[in-house]
């Protein structure tokens, strides 16, 4: 692991619940935007639950949260599936009482091909990893979060939502995470009287296992696609994750955050 991810620790969510879907890292080595992201959490006080469709992938970032002497909870579930995911946020009340973050992390899926390639199935498919994960998982959470009058979601969506990928197309991955940024400005609005905030993190390319087992040979482009000179890893998004669960966050919501090393000002491929 990076010893970079060391630095600022603090206790800024001490008390708090936390629930990380896709909590796991692909191939169980290195580490996924979700593994970092709920380690942060941890790391700032809060109790977690590691949801991940690979039940080893998910005690994998427990054993790390544990061995630092943090506390987290794994699960294995698919969050596409409404009945699993109200196990998950069950199992989050039974085991921490309540349920006060919700990083809604999973995402991806098959979602290539324009619209004459691109099948019912993969449609479907991109629709359900994307979105479904995050309105089944706010469904069942939203109601906890009431009870404790206020919560924060964050939702992963990706620069790809902003600017079609170059070259090869994915017009399903497109539209879900476009539509991940709609989706979290109306709950952001339909739940703020609740003083629950709902944001979003938009990461730009971010070097996981799961990119570098898809696609080895992309690293020098995705590289050099970024204005800023450091390659964007896990952790700067578990960090934008941090801010937004905060109290330091208490007055943002319906906000895209991109962690993204300035890709978005840019033209160059992706
Ligand atoms: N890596 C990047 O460059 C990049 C760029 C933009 C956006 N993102 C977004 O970041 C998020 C995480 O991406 P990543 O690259 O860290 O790895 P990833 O997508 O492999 O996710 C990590 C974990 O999610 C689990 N998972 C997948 N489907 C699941 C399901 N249905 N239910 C429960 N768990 C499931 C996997 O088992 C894996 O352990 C995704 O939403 C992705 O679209 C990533």
């Amino acid at each position: 692991m990076n010893a970079k991810a060391n630095f600022g620790t603090s206790s800024r969510l001490s008390g708090k619940v936390a629930v990380v879907s896709g909590a796991g890292t692909y191939g169980g080595e290195g580490i996924g935007n979700g593994a970092a992201t709920a380690i942060l959490l941890a790391r700032e006080g809060a109790r977690v639950v590691l949801v991940d469709l690979v039940e080893e992938w998910a005690d994998a970032t427990k054993s790390l949260i544990q061995n630092e002497g943090g506390l987290a909870m794994s699960i294995a579930a698919d969050v596409t599936k409404a009945e699993q995911c109200k196990e998950v946020v069950d199992f989050a009340v039974r085991e921490f009482n309540t349920i006060d973050i919700l990083h809604n992390n999973v995402g991806g899926g098959s979602g290539s091909g324009n619209v004459v390639e691109a099948t019912q199935d993969i449609w479907a498919n991109s629709m359900s990893v994307n979105l479904m994960s995050i309105i089944n998982m706010s469904r069942y959470s939203i109601p906890y979060m009431r009870g404790n009058s206020g919560g924060s979601i964050i939702n992963v969506s990706s620069v790809t939502g902003m600017r079609p990928k170059s070259g090869r197309s994915s017009a399903p991955y497109t539209m879900n995470k476009t539509a991940v940024v709609g989706l979290t400005r109306a709950m952001a609005l339909d739940h703020a009287g609740e003083s629950i905030r709902v944001n979003c993190i938009m990461p730009g390319l971010i070097w996981t296992p799961r990119v570098s087992s898809g696609s080895p040979d992309s690293r020098p482009t995705r590289q050099s696609s970024t204005p800023l000179p450091n390659e964007g890893e896990s952790w700067d998004i578990g960090w934008a994750a941090v801010y937004l669960a905060s109290d330091q966050a208490k007055f943002v919501t319906g906000i895209v955050i991109p962690v993204d090393g300035g890709f978005l000002l840019t033209s160059t491929p992706n």
